[in-house]
């Protein structure tokens, strides 16, 4: 067993004795590397017929939308085009935010669809030094714009939002204290200081997160006459999350201090699940990057470690479409598993990070999902995962799909960002 993993272990063993995340404690749940059942994975590039997938052409035109096809149907639900209007209203500038380091731009996207229409209000930093159009870092934020700084410009977020007292957030709503709350988790100095700029939006403006049979959030505007909630097939709210970051990018295409064509959608958690999602129906997301995103995310299914997909559906039936219900009992039974999530990413530049005590999000079976989309980078020419064995944390893998593991817990630290800045910086030069 390589060293790495035996520090995972013991790093674990302290984590389900410390952590306070609940599910981490639970006695059903699995974190011994021995009691992994054993597994095969569904090979990304044979077609559902039996074809191989001999070059890039067969992997674009058939193998590719056939992987997409299954995600949809079995995991995450279709979702819809785009909406019959959208409209871009920018509610405020400032070209001498943060110390006369940024131009804050706040935008709101206004999704129409029928009678009924969906606000999603987007805040952009972008260096105030550029001459020239930006790359930006998209990502999604858990409590509101205005917790990524505690710049006292942005707006604050009047939407529902899981109470929290340490994230200042009462009676579903947030209050003074929420600004800044989350800066830890933003790196925006860093982040403009290497020239690039960062657009966020909170998530809650697409699809409120919790379970309420799809009443609110997007979902309604797109209902027939007479349907009521998402059918089996359709999107729940992860796919609802990764649809509005596409619309984020319906907006970014049309902004004149942005490159659109070197844009990174970054998520942390529920939301590196919903980044990956994105970046696989979205092409024109040029970097996508997976933070801890572990089941439904980056991570095998088939290793039932840490969280499984019985234990997703169970505490979050709204995340992911009805039909994945069917495979809590016979994960094995699943077309697909998350590698070729990240396959879908082929060839464009995706980085997997997993965090040394976050093994409810399964670092190993995050590396190996990495690894497992490896073919597929190779057949179209690129050096797919340079790494053959899970590297030991802090060791970053740079290859076009890259990979870390960081000491410490779930969460989206300084390190990690430094780590997507290099990446960018490697993969996405202009
Ligand atoms: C829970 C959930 C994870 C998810 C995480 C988060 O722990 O079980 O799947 O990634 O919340 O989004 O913070």
């Amino acid at each position: 067993m390589a060293t790495a993993w035996r520090y995972v272990r013991l790093a674990g063993v302290f984590a389900a004795i410390l952590c306070s995340r609940t599910e981490a404690q639970d006695p059903e749940t699995n974190y011994d590397e021995s009691r992994v059942p054993s597994y095969t994975l569904p090979d990304p590039l044979v077609c559902n017929d039996g074809t191989p997938v001999a070059d890039e052409a067969v992997w674009r035109t058939r193998r590719r939308p056939e992987i997409l096809a299954m995600f949809e149907e079995h995991v995450y639900g279709r979702a819809p085009g785009k909406p019959e209007s959208l409209t871009f209203e920018e509610r405020s500038i400032a070209r001498d935010a943060l110390g006369g380091k940024a131009v804050r731009k706040e935008v709101r996207i206004m999704v129409g669809q029928g009678d009924k229409t969906l606000p999603i209000d987007l805040l952009l930093y972008l260096p105030a030094e550029a001459k020239k159009p930006v790359p930006v870092f998209l990502g999604l934020n858990f409590y509101g714009n205005h917790t990524v700084n505690a710049d006292p410009g942005i707006t604050l977020s009047s939407a529902w939002m899981r109470s929290r007292s340490e994230k200042g957030v009462v009676d579903n709503r947030a209050t003074e204290k929420s600004r800044g709350a989350s800066s830890q988790l933003w790196a925006i100095d860093d982040i403009l200081a290497r020239g690039y700029g960062l657009a966020t939006v909170y998530y809650g403006d697409i699809d409120p997160d919790f379970d309420d049979d799809f009443q609110n959030g997007v979902h309604p505007l797109f209902y027939k006459p007479g349907q009521t909630k998402p059918a089996p097939d359709e999107w729940g709210s992860i796919a609802a999350w990764a649809w509005g970051l596409s619309r984020v990018m319906d907006y970014l295409e049309t902004d004149k201090l942005v490159d659109s064509k070197r844009v990174a959608v970054m998520g942390h958690s529920r939301l590196g699940k919903t980044a990956l999602w994105a970046g696989a129906t979205d092409q024109r997301f040029a970097l996508v990057i997976s933070n801890n995103s572990g089941c439904g995310g980056a991570a095998l299914s088939r290793r039932e470690f840490g969280e499984t997909v019985r234990r997703i559906n169970t505490s979050f039936p709204h995340w992911f479409c009805d039909n994945f219900v069917r495979y809590n009992d016979r994960v094995p039974d699943l077309p697909v598993d998350q590698h070729m999530l990240i396959a879908l990413a082929a060839p464009r530049p995706v980085y997997v990070a997993s965090a040394s005590e976050d093994l409810w999000a399964d670092p190993r079976g995050e590396f190996l999902a990495a690894k497992g989309a490896d073919p597929v980078y190779r057949l179209l020419g690129t050096d797919g995962l340079a790494a053959e064995e899970m590297p030991a944390a802090e060791q970053p893998v740079t290859s076009r799909i890259g990979y870390h593991l960081r000491s410490g817990k779930h969460s989206v630290t300084e390190y990690d960002w430094q780590r997507y800045l290099d990446f960018a910086d490697k993969h996405l030069a202009p």
